[in-house]
């Protein structure tokens, strides 16, 4: 029936927008997208749920550090999201490192999505340390 279609076709209109997760900044929605970006492209280095390696401290035989851990055990929390953001599109070559660049890869709002991903998995107080950088 047209009535019925026209009702919901404005109900779908009208739907808003989803709620982000509760004291975060991303919504469940951007999490599950990243955990599919993640998984094809960074899971390789920084592990399937972003735990890094094992020996992330200490530089390689070849001097660079492995992947570090994105689950807040390490640093990616003194990062504010602009940051975190360039570190993906740009990569760790520029800053002497061995991440590759994401720039043709993923969009700004994939890019959003892994970072959504990793920082789902961090506790409530380095989140909250992190919220505090990232309002500096
Ligand atoms: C080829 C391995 C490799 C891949 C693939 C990779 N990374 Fe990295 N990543 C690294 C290494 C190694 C570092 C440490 C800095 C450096 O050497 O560039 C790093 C550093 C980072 C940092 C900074 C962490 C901090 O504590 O400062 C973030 C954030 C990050 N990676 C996110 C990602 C995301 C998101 C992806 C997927 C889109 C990804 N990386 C893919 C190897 C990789």
């Amino acid at each position: 029936m047209i009535t019925g279609m026209l009702v919901t076709a404005l109900q779908a209109a009208c739907t808003p927008a989803e709620e982000t997760v509760p004291g975060r900044w991303y919504t469940q929605t951007q999490v599950e997208r990243g955990r599919l970006i993640f998984a094809e492209q960074c899971a390789r280095c920084h592990g399937e749920n972003a735990e890094g390696t094992r020996n992330w401290r200490e530089p390689d035989a070849t001097g660079n550090y492995p992947p570090p851990p994105l689950n807040g055990s390490a640093h990616a929390w003194h990062h504010p999201l602009p940051v975190l953001a360039r570190v993906i599109e740009k990569g760790g070559i520029p800053l002497g490192g061995v991440m590759p660049s994401f720039s043709g890869t993923l969009d700004r709002d994939q890019i959003r999505d892994t970072i959504a991903f990793f920082q789902d998995y961090w506790p409530d107080d380095i989140y909250a340390r992190w919220a505090e950088v990232n309002r500096r």
